[in-house]
């Protein structure tokens, strides 16, 4: 007998990532007693790791829908998010309010933003244009050259590797218990329900499994059963200069990147976008476009030694959504994944969604939209 035979938990989630972790968080606040985390690694040291922590859909949003909407209420959930986290675990995620600005560089940016800003304050949403000397009071070191900016005030950041920890925390303070280096390869699939995993040559059986294993959720084999979810993982690349203090105020995106400022005074730089595969690195050509396009925002960030650099794996799905739900026919299994670039921002209406399915048996009217089977129905058409 292996080390998890004996184990039976109620609810077994696949990956410690920010999405795994707060999920686990959530349905122990609904009650939940026995809870596991397996990941294959350290938790929270992957793509939630690498992120900016950008709490942005806004800045990053051209249109409207039920995405938006998604994104809106998580952001919403943040302010009591981080609080609660720090009474839990003493671990301050330091959510940052300052806003976010978007840079114009030409009149195309300008008319580009415009149009956002337009849709997004018919919608309700918080935002503005300024000028470019506006733009330039609001963050003096921005470049001379701006002729314009959106401000989007109520686009935010988190620390996300406090985030991540902080939740390590909630789950070493409240029972969950977390296996770490230990691989899920395969789940259990009996009669058309998923009731536990394999882990090399040792199984763990559980009333319920949540998939929350970010871009590797793809290699993991459900049985016979032939999933529709492909995962590809996308690389980000970013790099980080540290000042003395913190020098700008706001989250500042270009049309070529984006800064972030953390209050210790790092300032990070990202992000490339590339398919490599599974192949975590960062190139000397990427290096350079980060150091090119942090020096277009900000000339004088120019000669400012590179302090450090790392890479992480988006989860995408094939149409660049989420994955929110259950498969029709294969019971006793959650896919709580493809987040993409917004896993960071989403995890607490995540936890929340996936929680209340688990617990209370309501899911949520985002799992007819961002639900598993949408591929399916995609592959029978195609
Ligand atoms: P992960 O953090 O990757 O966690 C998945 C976990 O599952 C991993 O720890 C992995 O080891 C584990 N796992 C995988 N397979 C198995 C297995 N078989 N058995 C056991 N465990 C397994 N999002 C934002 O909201 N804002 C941002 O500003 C932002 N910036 C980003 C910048 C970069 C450069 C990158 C790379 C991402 C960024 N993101 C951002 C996206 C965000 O990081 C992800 O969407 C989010 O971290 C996904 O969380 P996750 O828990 O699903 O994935
Ligand atoms: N959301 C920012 C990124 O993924 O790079």
């Amino acid at each position: 007998m292996g080390q998890f035979s004996s184990i039976h938990p109620e609810v077994l989630i696949i990956g410690g990532g920010v999405i795994g972790l707060t999920i686990a968080r959530e349905l122990h606040r609904r009650g939940v007693g026995r809870i596991v985390i397996v990941e294959k690694g350290i938790c929270g040291e992957e793509s939630s790791w690498a992120a900016a922590g950008m709490l942005g859909p806004q800045a990053e949003t051209d249109e409207p829908g039920n995405m938006l909407g998604l994104c809106v209420e998580s952001r919403i959930a943040y302010p009591d998010f981080a609080s609660s986290l720090f009474e839990e675990t003493g671990i301050d995620i330091e959510l940052d309010r300052s806003g976010t600005m978007c840079l114009a560089f030409s009149d195309d940016d300008v008319a580009r933003l415009e149009r956002r800003v337009s849709w997004q304050t018919a919608a309700g949403l918080n935002a503005a244009m300024i000028t470019g000397a506006e733009a330039r009071r609001a963050e003096p070191f921005i470049s001379p050259e701006v002729v314009g900016s959106a401000l989007f005030p109520d686009d935010w950041q988190v620390e996300n590797r406090k985030l991540c920890k902080a939740l390590r925390r909630y789950a070493d303070l409240n029972g969950i218990s977390v296996f770490e280096n230990a691989e899920v390869s395969e789940l259990i699939n009996e009669n058309g329900k998923i009731v536990g995993a394999k882990i090399g040559i040792d199984e763990i059986k559980s009333e319920n499994t949540v998939l929350a294993a970010g871009a590797w959720t793809s290699l993991i084999k459900i049985g016979s059963f032939s999933a529709p979810v492909r995962m590809t993982p996308v690389r980000g690349q970013m790099i980080m200069f540290r000042t003395a203090k913190r020098s700008f105020e706001h989250v500042v995106y270009s049309p070529n990147g984006y800064l972030v400022p953390r209050n210790d005074g790092r300032i990070l730089v990202g992000a490339t976008s590339e398919d490599a595969g599974y192949v975590k690195e960062n190139t000397d050509v990427a290096v350079r476009d980060l150091t090119r396009s942090a020096e277009t925002i900000a000339p004088q960030l120019s000669g400012l030694k590179i302090a450090d650099k790392w890479s992480g794996l988006r989860p995408r799905s094939a149409d660049g959504l989420p994955v929110l739900g259950r498969l029709v026919g294969l019971g006793g299994l959650y896919f709580a994944t493809g987040h993409y670039r917004n896993g960071i921002l989403l995890a607490p209406r995540t936890g929340e969604t996936i929680a209340r399915a688990i617990v209370d048996g309501v899911d949520s009217s985002y799992f007819d939209v961002f639900g598993p089977d949408r591929f399916r129905a995609a592959n029978a058409n195609g």
